[in-house]
């Protein structure tokens, strides 16, 4: 089962694509977890993606290809969490995987209007040591900013302010939402209200991959 997970920032395509790898053995690929840590580590991939991230615009095209070429298991099995985002993405996906003799089985459109996306990422916070995502009112850790698994301090995202998140939700219009019809047309789109507790959209993601087969 190889799955794109796609729809607006904070939509909550990464709550859900961690659950769902973990319980059914899948890779989870987010390029923006990739990139942050790239980021953090000062490599030459994240010196050049950061300008781009902290104002909201997506990192280039060119960059991101090499990235997933080099992280692609070669027997797939693979949650895309953030990625494609552009057409030219979608394509170099198609092309990556007709060469492995893999195929998409499903993308998931996690639908949510635009109010709910501004309430979650303002609330949203994640362990800059273990990666796990909290939002302070829908999913508190049980001490208050401390990481449940490992202790850490949370923090806020830097893009998560709230005019970055408004430049993120204009360049998703802009520029990945044309792949909804990219998808559909291929007959392999699935929409999620996604704007529905944590809980209930994980069971209509168990029960549209189960009906749908793959
Ligand atoms: P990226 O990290 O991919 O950000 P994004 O797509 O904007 O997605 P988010 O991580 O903001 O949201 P999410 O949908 O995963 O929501 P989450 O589960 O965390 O990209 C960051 C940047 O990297 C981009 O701006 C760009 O610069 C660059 N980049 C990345 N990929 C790229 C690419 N392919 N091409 C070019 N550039 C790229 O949930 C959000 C919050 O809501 C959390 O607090 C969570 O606890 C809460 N929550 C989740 N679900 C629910 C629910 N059902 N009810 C209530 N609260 C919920």
């Amino acid at each position: 089962m190889n799955l794109v997970f796609l729809g607006p920032p904070g939509a909550g395509k990464g709550t859900q694509a961690k659950r769902l790898a973990r319980e059914k053995g899948l890779v989870h690929i987010s390029t923006g977890d990739i990139l942050r840590d790239a980021v953090k580590r000062g490599t030459p991939l994240g010196l050049k993606a950061k300008e781009f991230m902290e104002k909201g615009q997506l990192v280039p095209d060119d960059l991101i290809i090499a990235l997933i070429e080099e992280v692609m298991p070669p027997e797939g099995g693979v949650i895309f969490d953030g990625f494609p985002r552009t057409v030219p993405q979608a394509q170099a996906l198609d092309e990556m995987l007709e060469r492995k003799s893999l195929r998409l089985s499903k993308v998931i459109l996690f639908e949510v209007d635009e109010d709910t996306v501004v309430e979650r990422l303002s609330g949203r916070r994640t362990c800059p040591s273990c990666g796990a995502v909290y939002h302070i009112k829908f999913n508190p850790p049980k001490e208050d900013e401390i990481c449940d698994r490992c202790k850490s301090p949370l923090v806020q995202r830097e893009d998560d302010k709230e005019e970055v998140v408004r430049n993120r939700l204009r360049v998703y219009r802009e520029q990945t939402a044309p792949l909804i019809d990219y998808y559909k047309r291929r007959d392999i789109l699935v929409s999620l209200d996604a704007s529905k507790d944590i809980e209930s959209v994980y069971s209509d993601l168990l029960r549209v991959l189960n009906e749908e087969g793959d």
